[in-house]
């Protein structure tokens, strides 16, 4: 067993108020998917804005294991898709990363036939891939599963009307860029409608493609014959600016997230309104300001527009410490309550049962080891700590590190009191 000096972990303490701005980087959730729509087509392809964090790393091992060049120089990623490569994902890789599965719907667009280890689940539950397998079935791939690996192949994709039985967010963008190489037009009904959807729209019409609607519930792909490579600007991060704002809202003061899209927040912002932190949009980005006590309110996750999964675990520390009670429900994922028992060890009053979670206000948190058990519920306990008396120490941090570029640089440079120890230094 390491002791806790030998544990690299984040260490936060209550601080605040904070202030000045903060850039916010491009969104993981689309640069993973614009990397694997690079399979489509040879070519050298240019993406900015990309966040420099473990998961875009997992996702160009995963390219480069099948002969794939990517080098980053800055926030720019280049990546260069030779005519050959080999389709495959091995289970060593695409356990590291589930959105890896993002890459079997241009394996069949780009070289007709894929195997692609199942990554399994994770700690906030099960992650099947049914939707995005019956989707591609839909457009003419043969699917089959065996010893844990997808095969996949497709000698032609033919366009047909994709009806998902949940706005996934894998299977859409899946079915999305399989289709823009099918003959004929596809039709995804009850499509996913996220911001990061509407970027890979844009990337796939760059290098040639028709897409439209993307952002709405319908979305039409008329296959074309031949795409090309692009330089593209990946979408602001609205986990990561959303993260700020509970950072803001548990510390007080005035920030500005440089680069936001309150367009792309709209929801939670209300929420936020609710509960007393105040946003505006802003030339550069989205301004905020919090003083005072937060006040409770009940929150329901649901698919976009409506409030992010990825933001609960950050309104349930945010409703840890606000006046009265709130009732949180989770719609998307059977277990993404994991954080929940780390911050009741911080002091916070929370029943789960279920699906949802009663909270109970209480005025201050208390500092206490916690472990981050996914990338978002990590941020979530280091935001926490934020407003808890004592030292909160954050380990397994390697999980905040996948999703947030600099997480405890940014904060600190708000004025935030939090420091990163590394074994031995
Ligand atoms: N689902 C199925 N079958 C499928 C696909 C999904 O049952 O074939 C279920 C899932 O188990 C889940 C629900 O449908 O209960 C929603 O899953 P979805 O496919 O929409 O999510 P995803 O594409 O796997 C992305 C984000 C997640 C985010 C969800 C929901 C990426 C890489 N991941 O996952 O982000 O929580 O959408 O918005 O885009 C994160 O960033 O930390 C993260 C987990």
């Amino acid at each position: 067993m390491e002791s806790v000096d030998q544990q690299d972990r984040i260490e936060v303490r209550a601080s605040g108020p904070l202030e000045g701005s903060v850039p916010i980087s491009g969104a993981k959730n689309s640069v993973l998917k614009l990397m694997a729509a690079c399979l489509l087509t040879e070519g050298t392809f240019v993406i900015r804005n990309v966040p420099d964090i473990e998961d875009v790393t997992a996702m160009a091992e995963v390219l480069r294991a099948m002969g794939v060049t990517v080098s980053r120089s800055g926030d720019a990623l280049t990546i260069e898709r030779p005519a050959s490569i080999t389709p495959e994902a091995p289970y060593a890789l695409t356990e590291q990363l589930r959105a890896s599965t993002a890459v079997l719907g241009p394996l069949l667009a780009g070289v007709g036939h894929a195997r692609v280890a199942l990554p399994g689940g994770d700690d906030f539950g099960p992650r099947p891939i049914d939707m995005h397998v019956a989707a591609l079935e839909t457009i003419g791939c043969r699917i089959e599963t065996s010893g844990g690996d997808v095969y996949a192949s497709a000698d032609n994709l033919v366009g047909n009307l994709v009806l998902l039985e949940f706005p996934s967010v894998g299977a859409t963008e899946n079915v999305m860029m399989a289709a823009v190489r099918a003959k004929g037009t596809t039709v995804i009904d009850n499509a996913a409608r996220e911001p990061e959807i509407a970027d890979l729209a844009g990337f796939l019409n760059h290098m040639g493609g028709q897409v439209t609607g993307a952002g709405t519930s319908t979305i039409e792909v008329e296959g074309v014959d031949e795409l090309h490579p692009v330089e593209h600007t990946v979408v602001s991060d609205r986990i990561e600016a959303a993260t700020f704002l509970a950072a803001l809202a548990m510390a007080g003061g005035e920030i500005t997230l440089l680069g936001a899209r309150s367009d792309h927040m709209a929801m939670l912002c209300r929420k936020l309104g609710d509960m007393g932190v105040r946003t505006s949009s802003d030339p550069d980005g989205i301004w905020a300001m919090c003083n005072g006590r937060l006040r409770s309110a009940d929150v329901s996750t649901l698919p976009y527009p409506g409030l992010p999964t990825d933001c609960k675990p950050l309104l349930v520390a945010m409703l840890s410490v606000a006046e009265g009670v709130g009732i949180v429900t989770e719609n998307l994922f059977s277990g993404r309550f994991r954080y929940v028992d780390e911050l009741v060890r911080m002091g916070a009053n929370i029943r789960t049962e279920g699906h949802h979670a009663v909270i109970r206000g209480i005025d201050r948190l208390s500092g206490a080891p916690v472990r981050a058990s996914d990338i978002r519920a990590g941020a979530a306990l280091v935001v926490a700590g934020l407003a808890a008396d004592g030292v909160t120490v954050v380990s397994d941090p390697h999980h905040i590190d996948r999703g947030y570029e600099d997480f405890v640089g940014k904060l600190s440079a708000l004025g935030a009191d939090v420091r990163r120890v590394r074994p031995g230094g």
